[in-house]
């Protein structure tokens, strides 16, 4: 183990849920207004990254995180568009998340993403937290934007609250179902044997301090030794997305969930037919806290460490495959890692 902090990769952490419940609009609020551009509240087409360094985790948590508390470098959001096949967010057959936020919509419960989502959670042994989103929407609520849910909860008159509490009881049942015991984050002792419930708005901000202070404790004290990776060692990744770019011709989108990946690698991909070996043309970054989806002018960079999302270009990509695992080669023999890739296909 180390005490050095560059040696810790960022947790990713996925946004699950049913299509329309707010996945997007929870991660717009967290990255905050100044870098939306043309996207805010549309749809999802497909899914991206953001990294959200500790200090702007701090920032948007208010008083409820002290960086000098913590030595991860923050946290990798995966956002998911509801129609999407999960798929892609696995690696070596586990979960290529860390930790998820699992989105509902307060007013509607779980839905058949939902329940998709749960399955996989459970499937792949993830950690998670409940974002029960939409609570503005409460009649009677009264809003006070960005504030921490536990204060703007006690806040509200009885009638509101009680309202409140009907619905996340239903949620709480409805975990329960699933085989999850659950409760308000605040009642939570043991967040391994207990999914913290976090009511938040995507709309007014409100809880979202409280779910990033959440995640980062979880990540914190649970995953920390999970972190400590070699990050200079050859780069692992998983394909979210296979796509043309002008300019580019194919590239992969990739989350690196492992190691470094340096301009000039060479690379083992998982294909429609055999693994692809190319080597890594360009390495292209989106800028921090912003979402690699929209960005339309990416930086080139000589070397990426994860975690990350970025895009490769590379010649011979067509074949490539979304959910596929990447792989750099660096000092090891071609023949082992491209048999390495096969196995996971
Ligand atoms: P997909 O990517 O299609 O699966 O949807 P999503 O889960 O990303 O939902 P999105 O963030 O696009 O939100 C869907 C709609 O709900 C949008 O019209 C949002 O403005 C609205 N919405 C999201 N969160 C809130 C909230 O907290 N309060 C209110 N009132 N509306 C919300
Ligand atoms: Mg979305």
């Amino acid at each position: 183990t180390t005490e050095d902090p560059g040696e810790l990769r960022t947790p990713i952490v996925a946004v699950l849920g049913h299509v329309d419940h707010g996945k997007t609009s929870l991660l717009d609020k967290i990255r905050g207004s100044a870098v939306i551009e043309g996207e805010a509240g549309a749809i999802t087409q497909h899914i991206g990254a953001t990294a959200v360094p500790l200090e702007v985790v701090s920032e948007v948590a208010g008083n409820l995180v002290d960086p000098t508390e913590f030595d991860l470098p923050g946290l990798l959001f995966i956002d998911t568009p509801g129609h999407h096949s999960f798929s892609t967010l696995r690696s070596r057959g586990g979960a290529l998340a860390d930790i998820a936020i699992l989105v509902v919509d307060v007013n509607d419960g779980f839905q058949p993403q939902t329940e998709e989502a749960i399955r996989i959670l459970k499937d792949t042994g993830t950690p998670f937290v409940v974002a029960a989103n939409k609570i503005d929407t409460i009649p009677g609520w009264n809003p006070t934007a960005d504030a921490p849910v536990k204060q703007t909860y006690e806040d509200q008159s009885d009638r509101v609250r009680s309202q409140l509490d009907e619905k996340l009881y239903e949620l709480i049942g409805e975990l329960s179902g699933a085989g999850f015991s659950s409760d308000l984050y605040w009642r939570v002792q043991n967040f391994q044997s207990n999914i913290g419930v976090i009511p938040v708005s995507a709309e007014t901000g409100e809880g979202v301090p409280d779910l990033l202070t959440v995640l980062m404790g979880l990540a914190q004290r649970y995953m920390k030794s999970e972190m400590e990776v070699d990050i200079d060692g050859p780069g692992a990744g998983t394909v979210l997305e296979v796509v043309e770019e002008r300019g580019f011709g194919t590239t992969l989108d990739v989350i690196l969930y492992d190691g470094t990946i340096e301009q000039g690698d060479q690379i083992v991909v998982g294909g429609t037919n055999d693994p692809i070996v190319t080597e890594v043309r360009a390495l292209l970054k989106p800028r921090e806290l912003s979402e690699i989806r929209t960005e339309k002018r990416f930086d080139d960079v000589p070397e990426m460490q994860a975690a990350a999302g970025l895009k490769i270009a590379a010649p011979d990509l067509d074949d490539a495959m979304a959910g596929a695992p990447v792989r750099v080669v660096g000092d090891k023999d071609v023949a082992d890692v491209v048999a390495d890739v096969e196995a996971e296909l």
